[in-house]
């Protein structure tokens, strides 16, 4: 099996497609938006913080867990431990790809719709928010529109995947990423040649700290992972079509810097736009798609820029959705011995249809709650607030504790020798970060977001699960480890 494995045909290949799956949604959508809300500068400067302590040392060891195994997240655990424990929590990487795919495919299908709004002209009456954000709520209260362009989404990422790694990913990622690139450049030279950008950059760069929490701190470490694609094993699977002779350490170093450098790009190009024509940076969620198309209404040539805007939007979160598709379809292919083609069509679809309720939540079901909340947000909240901490909880106590260290520094060797003679210091940090302060810091985030639960009653039967969920793990890995 390993033998017909696909492998990057260049480092520069897996660093592109793996910084595509980091760079998405959570870069130009979230990004900007959370930074608005939490202080801009005094924000960004933990977010920094929690990239280089957590972030770096996690997407080593992800990396590592993958190009070791050249296996998928459940295939990787198998191999390494075959404890049921290990392969749950691989499971549940292959779970996260599922349903973090299922309504990611929807924001973006939002951001090919928003292409062609700006096409046909839409935004030139925007005179304001208020109705921009009418225009914005008739849209997504359309069923066929919704659903359309979730459908159309859909097929890109499956059209990607079914390609393959070489033909399909890594050759998708050395042409969009570039764009991307490219487009973002142009964008942040409109953005602060605009009068009256130097408000938008010193709310960026001149720290609020009053406006930082203890909530401010866990967002930005949960963020950190979001955005590296970090806790599910996509950067695993990535990472199993690696061969030995390539530098772990630096390629992941690379794959970091060019998240965070397009984090701060988009950072720059949307607040200089927005201060310049004198919008709210702190308007939330709608900063892209309410904010957004008034700035650019108020533009000179704004339908170019609101085009590219989106375009570039859109290439984002493509790389990004073929990252996630990629899990779930390498696992059909090496632990059930698919074919390709046929788990991405069959697996594409489906995560397909588990995105329609994600859709209609913003229409139809906009008021069918479970657990007090609509499908989308649940679906969002199972994977950005427990599948994923739990994931990367579960990866630094493996790589830290359980693997062997003597074996996994073996490995992590491999490609990068001179790092080892010249820097040792730097992997016994490594060492150190993912044993102790990553479980440490991820935990607090856990419990954090289940505490924040018991406010409300019906919210606290949540937690109740969340609890059990817990419990249940702690015993099967305390079991797993007595055998
Ligand atoms: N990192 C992507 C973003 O910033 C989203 C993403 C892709 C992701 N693959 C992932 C998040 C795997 C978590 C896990 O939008």
């Amino acid at each position: 099996m390993s033998e017909q494995r696909e492998h990057w045909k260049s480092k520069a290949g897996f660093i592109l497609a793996a910084a595509g799956s980091a760079i998405g949604l959570g870069n130009i959508w979230k990004f900007p938006y959370i930074a608005g809300e939490n202080g801009g500068a005094a924000f960004i400067f933990i977010y920094l913080i929690c990239i280089a302590l957590i972030g770096l040392p996690v997407l080593i060891a992800e990396v590592l867990l993958g190009r070791s195994t050249q296996r998928n997240p459940v295939g990787a655990f198998k191999k390494l431990s075959g404890k049921p424990f290990w392969i749950m929590i691989g499971s549940m990487g292959v779970i996260a790809g599922f349903v973090i795919l299922s309504f990611y495919t929807v924001i973006a299908g939002w951001s090919i719709g928003y292409i062609v709004e700006a096409l046909k002209g839409s935004f030139s009456q925007f005179s304001d928010p208020g109705i921009s954000s009418s225009y914005f709520e008739e849209l997504t209260g359309n069923v066929n529109w919704i659903v359309g362009y979730h459908t159309l989404f859909s097929i890109l990422t499956m059209w990607v995947v079914y390609a393959g790694i070489n033909k399909g990913i890594e050759q998708g990622s050395k042409i969009m990423m570039p764009v991307l690139f490219f487009l973002l450049v142009l964008l942040v030279i409109r953005g602060i040649t605009l009068p009256g950008a130097e408000k938008g950059l010193a709310f960026l760069w001149s720290p609020d700290w009053s406006k930082i929490s203890g909530q401010s701190v866990l967002i930005a470490l949960g963020h950190a992972f979001f955005t590296i694609s970090l806790g599910m094993g996509a950067m695993m699977t990535y990472g199993s079509y690696l061969s030995e002779k390539d530098n772990i350490p630096s390629a992941s170093l690379q794959i970091v810097f060019l998240d965070t450098f397009i984090a701060l790009l988009a950072g720059v190009a949307i607040f200089t736009a927005v201060f310049a024509m004198g919008q709210d940076p702190a308007s939330g969620p709608g900063l892209i798609f309410v904010t957004l198309p008034v700035v650019f209404a108020k533009m000179p040539g704004g339908v170019i820029w609101a085009v590219l805007f989106f375009l570039l939007l859109t290439l984002a979160a493509l790389t990004s959705a073929i990252s996630l598709l990629e899990v779930v379809v390498a696992y059909f292919v090496d632990e059930r011995k698919w074919k390709r083609h046929k788990a991405v069509m069959v697996f594409g679809f489906v995560v397909f249809l588990v995105g329609i309720p994600s859709a209609l939540s913003f229409n139809v079901m906009k008021d069918v709650h479970f657990f007090g909340k609509t499908w989308f947000d649940n679906a969002d909240y199972l994977a950005s607030n427990i599948l994923l901490p739990g994931g990367g909880l579960f990866i630094s106590i493996f790589v830290g504790w359980i693997w062997g260290f003597d074996k996994v520094l073996i490995d992590l060797k491999k490609g990068s020798e001179s790092l080892f003679t010249k820097y040792p210091m730097i992997i016994q940090a490594w060492r150190i970060f993912l044993r102790y302060l990553s479980p440490v810091m991820i935990m607090i985030v856990f419990l954090h977001s289940v505490g924040l639960l018991e406010s409300a009653m019906h919210q606290l039967r949540t937690s109740w699960v969340m609890i059990s969920l817990v419990c249940g793990l702690l015993y099967l890995f305390i079991q797993s480890r007595k055998k």
